[in-house]
């Protein structure tokens, strides 16, 4: 049977890169664990933001397979080696995703505005003066800022703006980031959260959370992207239209992978 994770070996490498480590083999080892229940999801259009050397959105699409029956895939990255890295990631696994270097989702959170059914995020969460976060190349990988939290803070509303109503997230949280009060944050946008993978490294204690819409305690949750709620029965047809408008994009663009 053909690996359902990306083979280190076969993970493209570049100094500027962040190499995957015990907190990307924690979201891998949550989304294998999980896999049952991402094929019963069914998702059209699968996310990650922040893919470094790509290990995660290959493994992604190598645990959904053929079985996920023609998912969408696709990883954004502030660091432009990163795309690039990731690109020849996928292919030596032989599975496609559409990159673009952009911050977090910038450009696309209007277009693909509720219609990504997967999110998974390893963030820069490591807590480290603020003026360290966005400086570029490897070090825009872990520096975190305060409590580790000023890349986090800004992903959760957009990651709020791209879910699909069956959207879930899987964020990688440090226990420096509280991650019971991120829950409370996304708690108030009207998501449920379950920490489904916790494990201790000799320097960290890595939770991985899952987050869903929970629309029983919806009603107190913002409107103010109602741009989003496209319904289930436009999701294809809006997904399709999205995607060649994003070529064309990144046609003008001239900055994806
Ligand atoms: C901890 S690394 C994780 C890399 C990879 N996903 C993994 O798990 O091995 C965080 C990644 O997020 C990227 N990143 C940092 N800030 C970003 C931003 N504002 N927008 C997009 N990507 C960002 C970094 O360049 C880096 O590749």
């Amino acid at each position: 049977m053909p690996s359902r994770t990306a083979q280190i070996r076969f993970v493209s490498s570049h100094p500027e890169v962040y190499e995957p480590c015990d907190d990307s083999f924690a979201l891998v080892d949550a989304l294998l664990a999980d896999r049952t229940n991402l094929l019963e999801h069914r998702p059209t259009l699968c996310m990650e933001i922040g893919c470094g050397s790509g290990y995660i959105i290959t493994s992604l699409a190598l645990i959904l397979g053929q079985e996920a029956n023609g998912a969408y895939y696709m990883a954004t990255d502030i660091n432009p080696h990163a795309v690039k890295v990731t690109r020849e990631t996928l292919d030596a696994h032989g599975v496609d995703a559409e990159l673009i270097t952009t911050d977090i989702a910038s450009g696309l959170a209007r277009r693909l505005a509720g219609l990504v059914d997967v999110i998974v995020v390893n963030p820069p969460y490591v807590p480290t003066p603020e003026e360290e976060v966005g400086r570029g190349g490897i070090a825009s990988a872990w520096a975190g800022g305060e409590n580790g939290r000023s890349v986090i803070d800004k992903i959760l509303p957009i990651a709020d703006i791209l879910l699909s109503d069956k959207g879930w997230l899987y964020m990688v949280t440090l226990t420096a980031n509280s991650p019971s009060d991120i829950c409370r944050q996304m708690r108030q946008k009207g998501y449920a959260s379950r920490i489904v993978l916790q494990r201790s490294t000799e320097e960290e204690s890595l939770h991985i959370v899952k987050f869903w819409r929970d629309f029983d305690t919806q009603g107190a949750a913002s409107d103010i992207y109602s741009v989003k709620k496209t319904g289930h029965a436009n999701l294809v047809e809006s997904l399709l239209s999205q995607c060649s408008q994003l070529s064309f994009w990144r046609h003008n663009n001239g900055n994806s992978s």
